[in-house]
Order: structure tokens, then C-alpha cells, then sequence
């Protein structure tokens, strides 16, 4: 524990959190807690709870909730350090020679590691004539290499190690930046003879790397871990580029790979930009929406495309963003398009892309179906007046009168808010996914189980950024729950403190078996749906020998799920 981190400690052991909140709010008993209407939104019967035990406070109306730090923070409008500042003044605790949260130095040092290794990467990339020739191959040249930062990784077990270490890194942050690994004869250079794409913030910054291998080894594309800088699901490539031409166009035109931004800007579709080979989340959406509140979504037009396409409209709808869709023929991506028939016969297809209605119609199955899966996505507009536009789109193109859709509309939006949405069991915000929140709650109960659970599971398997860097956060042991409160970000408390004022549960072993149980199945599925992609795309591309490979691949997880 930092020396910052126990002063923390000490204000907190000195300052009690109902004396506090009482200051602001009127508190009332209500059995071990403490029960107000909540200052941080308007409401009229109390749901905002102050626990003495536990010294958080939570509201369970509106999601605010943390500790002493967080209280000042949001209800003064204070920074970390001035919260901080003005809590060990109160407490009378002397705070000289402290810098400020202990993460933000680990950031700083993330950032400027980050820079050095690409400079590295960019040196790299011009001394290898092989790299620079893919490249060129692939339409892209040393301006568009310059504009994108472009990389390369040698084919060396340490290169980028011994030259970071050169310049004073320590072994660890090299670990925790994912640049190198430990194996059986030590320390080995992740990134091998991989093409580096560099990850930037919207600020600016690169927070990660992702790097495609140049023979045919697997991964085809390999990411940073997630690090305090960089959270897959929240980042954007292309975006620090494209966010100025997306106001302009008005939309951002979403794809699916690095390559696929890079030959679109190239081609003049400047607006475009990928997640990181994951799905679309609904933060994707929302990152989007500080630009525009329409996407174009470009998909292919294969089983597993729709499937992507189905899935990625509903979270977009939900963040609010308006989504049309443009098919690419069957096996393209918008860079095999692009390169083949031109940028006029791209602009062709973006002058007329699907409407979600068009969509659904074109590619489901009968009419009941399209209109249940229609109606499942409307569900998900918050702004009533584009919903109101579909309906009557949906309404006229299958014949249904708007009534019944609207009747159906209401039925759906019930179940959702009575937690019963078909993607399985949701909490009160119809947000979090149950199960990981119940391993939270489990874990802070039976402290003793961390180690076979992360046997079980990993944090890749919680799709919930919060609660998976909370859990990240249990790795080596689960601290008491004080301490963990205080180790996270201010978004982390506000779920922390939710899970921490669920009761303890009566059968936790039981409960803990299937919460793992189903997340386990979850990821097998995804795994599979994932090789069948691999598979698909290896047929399509007559790779025998990849072919083979991933079919075995597939053949051991189906064995293995069984065994589970
Ligand atoms: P090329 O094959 O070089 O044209 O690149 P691509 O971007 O078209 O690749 P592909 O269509 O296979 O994949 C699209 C995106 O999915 C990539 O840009 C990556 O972000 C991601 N992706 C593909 N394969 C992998 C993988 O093996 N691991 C991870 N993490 N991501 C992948
Ligand atoms: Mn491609």
C-alpha cells in the first residue's frame, strides 16, 4: 500500500460519513441505515441511502454512490484533489508532499511509455523493406503511413524490450503495458513481426497498439491489454482523425477494421472509423453521439455479418444514435470494395443505405419475425419522435396497423423494465448483466473463493466495463471492502456501492457455481461463433491449411465445452 494510499485511509477512518452527508442532507434512521431524498436528482419518496457500516452511500433512484471523497466530489463540484484537500483539512490531516491520486502518475508514465515504444515501432517500420512493401501493396503508402502513425514490430524476442529498458522502464510496466511476457525461458517481446497500428484517444494520445501479424500466425490481429489508459470498449480507431469530418458529413460510418478506416480515409471517406475487433457496445454509441447522432453502419452481407449488424443497431439505438446500414456484397470489406469498383460505386451504395425497417425486411425470415424484431429494436429509441417515424414506416411497409405495433411496443418496454429483457437477467438500471454483478457481491462474501473463480473466469469474460475492472481489481486477493472502495475510480464506486448494500446471499456457493456456470457457456458460445467466422472466411479465401487448423480448433472446443 502507497504511503498516499493510508493517508487516504486515515481521513477516511476520521471523518464519518453520516456526519458528513448530514451537514448537506437531511438524513432519517431507517433500521442500519440511513435513508434522504436524493440531492443529486429529483424525486419524491427517498431512495438515497447512507450506510454507517459500510460508510457509502448509494442511490438506488438515479446510480450516484461512493464514499466521502465521491460525496464532496459530486455534491460540491470538486475535483479528486480538492475533495481530497478539503477532507484531510477537516480531519486534520496534514496532506504536504502528496501529488494527487496515486493513478495519475502510473498514467503519465503509460503515455510517455507508449510514446517511446512507437517511435521505436516507426523506426522499425523504416528499416524493413518486407513491412514497407505490404504496406504499399496494400494501397498504402508513406503518406498514408505517416497519417496513421503506421508501425512495424521486427521479428525479434526482444528488440522492443531491451530498447524501452535502454531508456529506464521498469520490467513491470512493460508487463502491464503488454508489451512483453513472461514465458518459459523469461521475458519475450509480445509484439513479433506484427505491423503496429497505434491506438489514439480523442485527446490525442496513444493509450494502445493493436499489430497485425505479416505471416499467418495466430492471432491475426493482436491488442494491448486493457491499462488505466485504454478500455477497448470506449475507444474508437480513426476517430482523433475522422471527428471533425463526421460534424461536417453529419454521420460517422462505422466498419469493422483498421485496415478498412485507413483505405476509406485514403479514399475520401474520412468520417470512418472500427472498434477494436470487438463488438459494438453502447459506450461505442455514446462516444459517437458527442460528434453526431447518426451512423452508417457498414456490414457484410454473410449469416455472421447480419447477426453483428442486428446486434450493433440495438446498442447504437439505445446511446441514442440514429443507424442506417450499407451491405457490402457477400465476402467484401469496405477496403476489398474500395480497391476494386472505386470510391463512386462506394458513394453509390452510401446514397441509398437500409433503414432498420429495410434491414429487418430484407433479411428476415417471415412477417411476424421481422415485426417482433422490429419492434424489439424501436423499443430501444429513447427519442419518441424517430420512434414514432418507424413505426409508421414499419406500419406501412407490412401492413400493420400502428395500434397493434404501439400495443406490442408497450408489452416489450414492461418486460425490460420488469429486468426480463431476452439478453437474460438485468439489474434495476436494465443495464449490467446480473450474473457479474452477483460475482462482486459473491466475492466480497466468501473472500476465500477469489482464486478458484479466476481459475473459471477471466475479466475478458465480464462485458461490463465497471464491474470488470472491478474485478480486475480482486486479481491478487479481495481486499476488504474500504480498502477496494478506495483503490477505485469514482464511475467504479458508483457500482461497488450498490453491490455492497445487497444483502449477503443465503446459498452463496450455490448461487457462485451458476454464475460461473453461465458465464462459462457465454464464452464458449462466443468462441465458437468466433472460429465459424475464422472458418467462413478461410473457405472463402480457399485457405486449406488454416482451414484445417481451425476446424480442429473447433472440433477441441466442442469436446471441451462438453467436458464442462
Ligand atoms: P486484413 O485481413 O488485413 O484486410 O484486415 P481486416 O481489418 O480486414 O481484418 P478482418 O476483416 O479479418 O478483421 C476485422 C477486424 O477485426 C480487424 O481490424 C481487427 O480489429 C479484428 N480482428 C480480426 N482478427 C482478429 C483477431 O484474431 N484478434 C483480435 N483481437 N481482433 C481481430
Ligand atoms: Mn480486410
Amino acid at each position: 500500500m502507497s504511503s498516499y494510499d493510508s493517508l487516504l485511509e486515515e481521513i477516511k477512518s476520521r471523518i464519518d460519513i453520516v456526519d458528513l452527508i448530514s451537514q448537506y442532507v437531511n438524513l432519517k434512521r431507517a433500521g442500519q441505515n440511513f435513508k434522504a431524498l436524493c440531492p443529486f436528482h429529483s424525486e419524491k419518496t427517498p431512495s438515497f441511502v447512507v450506510s454507517p457500516a459500510k460508510q457509502i452511500f448509494h442511490c438506488f433512484g438515479c446510480g450516484e454512490g461512493g464514499d466521502i471523497f465521491t460525496f464532496l466530489i459530486k455534491h460540491e463540484g470538486l475535483t479528486y484533489r480538492e475533495a481530497v484537500k478539503e477532507l484531510a483539512s477537516r480531519a486534520g490531516v496534514e496532506l504536504k508532499g502528496f501529488k494527487g491520486e496515486a493513478g495519475r502518475d502510473e498514467k503519465a508514465l503509460l503515455l510517455k511509455l507508449n510514446r517511446d515504444a512507437l517511435t521505436f515501432f516507426q523506426e522499425s517500420l523504416m528499416k524493413d523493406q518486407r513491412a514497407r512493401g505490404y504496406l504499399e501493396e496494400r494501397g498504402i503508402g508513406r503518406d498514408a503511413q505517416r497519417m496513421f502513425s503506421i508501425g512495424f514490430a521486427p521479428a525479434s524476442w526482444d528488440a522492443l524490450r531491451s530498447y524501452l529498458e535502454g531508456r529506464g522502464y521498469r520490467t513491470e510496466l512493460l508487463i502491464k503495458a503488454g508489451f512483453i511476457a513472461k514465458g518459459t525461458k523469461g521475458y519475450y517481446d509480445v509484439f513479433r513481426n506484427r505491423l503496429i497500428f497505434p491506438i489514439y484517444s480523442l485527446r490525442g494520445d496513444v493509450v494502445a497498439f493493436g499489430g497485425r501479424a505479416l505471416d499467418d500466425s495466430m492471432p491475426k490481429y493482436l491488442n494491448s491489454p486493457e491499462t488505466v489508459l485504454f478500455n477497448k470498449g470506449r475507444v474508437l480507431y480513426g476517430l482523433n482523425l475522422a471527428r471533425d469530418s463526421i460534424r461536417r458529413t453529419g454521420y460517422a460510418l462505422l466498419m469493422e477494421g483498421y485496415i478498412d478506416v485507413i483505405i476509406s480515409h485514403l479514399y475520401g471517406f474520412t468520417n470512418a472509423v472500427a472498434p477494436l475487433g470487438t463488438a459494438i457496445t453502447e459506450d461505442h454509441g455514446r462516444l459517437i453521439k458527442r460528434f453526431t447522432d447518426r451512423v452508417v453502419l457498414v456490414f457484410d452481407g454473410d449469416q455472421a455479418g447480419i447477426m453483428a449488424a442486428k446486434r450493433a443497431t440495438s446498442l447504437l439505438l439505445l446511446a441514442g444514435v440514429d443507424v442506417r446500414l450499407l451491405c457490402l456484397p457477400e465476402g467484401d470489406d469496405p477496403d476489398s470494395f474500395l480497391r476494386r469498383d472505386g470510391a463512386d460505386a462506394f458513394r453509390d451504395l452510401l446514397e441509398r443505405p437500409l433503414s432498420i425497417v429495410d434491414f429487418l425486411m430484407r433479411y428476415g425470415k417471415d412477417r411476424l419475425t421481422i415485426a417482433r424484431d422490429a419492434i424489439e429494436m424501436l423499443s430501444k429509441i429513447p427519442d419518441a419522435l424517430i420512434q414514432g417515424s418507424y413505426i409508421k414506416m414499419l406500419s406501412e411497409r407490412l401492413g400493420i396497423n400502428e395500434f397493434f405495433i404501439i400495443e406490442e411496443l408497450k408489452k416489450v418496454r414492461g418486460r425490460v423494465r420488469r429486468g426480463e429483457a431476452a439478453e437474460g437477467p438485468v439489474d434495476s438500471h436494465g443495464k449490467r448483466p446480473l450474473d457479474e454483478i452477483y460475482i462482486i457481491r459473491l466475492l466480497l462474501q466468501m473472500p476465500e473463493r477469489v482464486a478458484d473463480v479466476f481459475e473459471t473466469i477471466s475479466p475478458e469474460d465480464f462485458s461490463d466495463d465497471l464491474l470488470r475492472s472491478i474485478f480486475n481489481r480482486m486479481r491478487r486477493g479481495v481486499p476488504d471492502p474500504d480498502r477496494l472502495l478506495l483503490e477505485c475510480h469514482e464511475e467504479e464506486k458508483r457500482v461497488l456501492s450498490e453491490v455492497m448494500l445487497m444483502d449477503d446471499f443465503e446459498e452463496p456457493d450455490k448461487v457462485l457455481r451458476d454464475c460461473l456456470n453461465r458465464m462459462v457457456i457465454k464464452r464458449q458460445r462466443a468462441m465458437l461463433e468466433d472460429l465459424q467466422s475464422q472458418i467462413r472466411e478461410a473457405e472463402q479465401k480457399g485457405d486449406s491449411d488454416r482451414l484445417l487448423r481451425l476446424l480442429q480448433l473447433k472440433q477441441e472446443a466442442i469436446l471441451k465445452g462438453r467436458r464442462a
